[in-house]
């Protein structure tokens, strides 16, 4: 735990990461590797930028002689970067392979070659697929659905195997959907609060029947943060624990907050492949001292202040177009 490189540390879940590592006195060093793609931004990392234990590099994951320059000077790599959300997977596929895939292929090369203690790759529940009823373990095959779940199913067995092949200590961790302060409003909760607060209307797709577990981040960053000290290399770790909702429950609570109806929402067509249900077994994680402490009520309060106090964070993104991809030249 002496010098830890965070790839997508300006983003939602890397950023929050990052200010907890700075919390611990036995972190010595934090540097934040990102591209600063639509989804990242330094202000993310707040006063966290002023602390002397923290570098940021912007910079791709894809860059394999920039990735290894740096993970020669760390201890650990938290790897968090990647394309992160499902709608966008559609039409930009082979962005979402080429970051995700390809991109944690260049770090695991850079670990390898380093001789890297620790590197733990975060992923999420959606890769076990959609489960009717039960928990996913951890021994579950993936059956992912939709592109972003496949990079990421793809993108876990490519690290898994540089544990077994390679003898990289490993640890792949696994979260359901998570909530706070910061997060593109592109998701579905910013989304709902950004609009709820400009008075705009709510769209639910299909009857709002779809399950997610909900977690508070600072939850699913100290999950991360208990594998990343006391994981057993190649073992992956659920992270969950949340509250499951249905879309139209996690609905009708915003609503609630901002004292309106119903008459604000109107329902949609389905997207494709929309899974009804994730659920997760976390106990693993549960007997590394992992639980989720965050009530949802008091989370959801936390996180609409954040978006009524900070119209200047997010009002310029909602105007954000899909971009066309960036052409990287990978250079192996
Ligand atoms: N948000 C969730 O609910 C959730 C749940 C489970 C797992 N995850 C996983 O957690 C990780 C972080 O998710 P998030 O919600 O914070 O995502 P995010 O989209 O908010 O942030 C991603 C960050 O990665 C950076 N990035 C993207 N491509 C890059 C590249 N090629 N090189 C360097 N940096 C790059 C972006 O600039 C951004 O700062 C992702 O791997 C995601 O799959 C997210």
């Amino acid at each position: 735990m002496e010098k830890v490189l965070i790839t997508g540390g300006a983003g939602f879940i890397g950023s929050h990461f990052a200010r907890r590592l700075l919390r611990c006195d036995d972190v010595a060093q934090v540097t934040v590797l990102d591209a600063l793609t639509y989804a990242g931004s330094v202000e993310n990392l707040g006063e966290a930028m002023l602390s002397p234990r923290l570098s940021f590099v912007p910079g791709n994951i894809l860059d394999a002689p920039l990735v290894e320059r740096l993970t020669r000077k760390h201890t650990a790599i938290v790897h968090f970067a990647a394309e992160s959300h499902v709608d966008r997977s559609f039409y930009d596929t082979g962005n979402f392979l080429t970051t995700n895939v390809l991109g944690t292929y260049t770090l695991l090369e850079a670990a390898r070659k380093a001789r890297i203690d620790r590197f733990v790759h975060v992923s999420t529940d959606e890769v076990y697929g959609p489960l009717m009823i039960g928990q996913a373990t951890e021994t579950d095959p993936v059956r992912p659905s939709v592109p972003y779940a496949a990079s990421k199913a793809a993108s876990d067995l490519v690290a898994l195997s540089y544990f077994q092949t390679f003898d990289l200590p490993v640890c792949v961790t696994r979260s359901s959907n998570n909530y706070g302060p910061r997060q593109h409003p592109e998701k579905i909760v910013p989304l709902f609060i950004t609009r709820l607060l400009k008075g705009h209307e709510l769209t639910l797709h299909g009857h709002g029947q779809h399950i997610r577990n909900w977690l508070h981040v600072e939850d699913h960053c100290h999950g991360i943060e208990l594998v990343l000290r006391d994981g057993t290399p190649g073992e992956i770790y659920n992270i969950g624990g949340g509250t499951d909702l249905t879309s139209k429950e996690l609905t009708g609570i915003l609503l609630r907050m901002f004292d309106a109806g119903w008459e604000r929402v109107r329902y949609i067509p389905d997207r494709a492949s929309n899974d009804l249900r994730y659920a997760m077994d976390w106990s693993k994680t549960a007997a590394l001292g992992y639980r989720p402490g965050r009530d949802l009520k008091a989370g959801l309060t936390e996180t609409v202040d954040w978006y009524r106090n900070n119209p200047d964070r997010w009002a310029p993104l909602l105007r954000t177009t899909p971009e066309a991809p960036k052409p990287f030249h990978h250079p192996m």
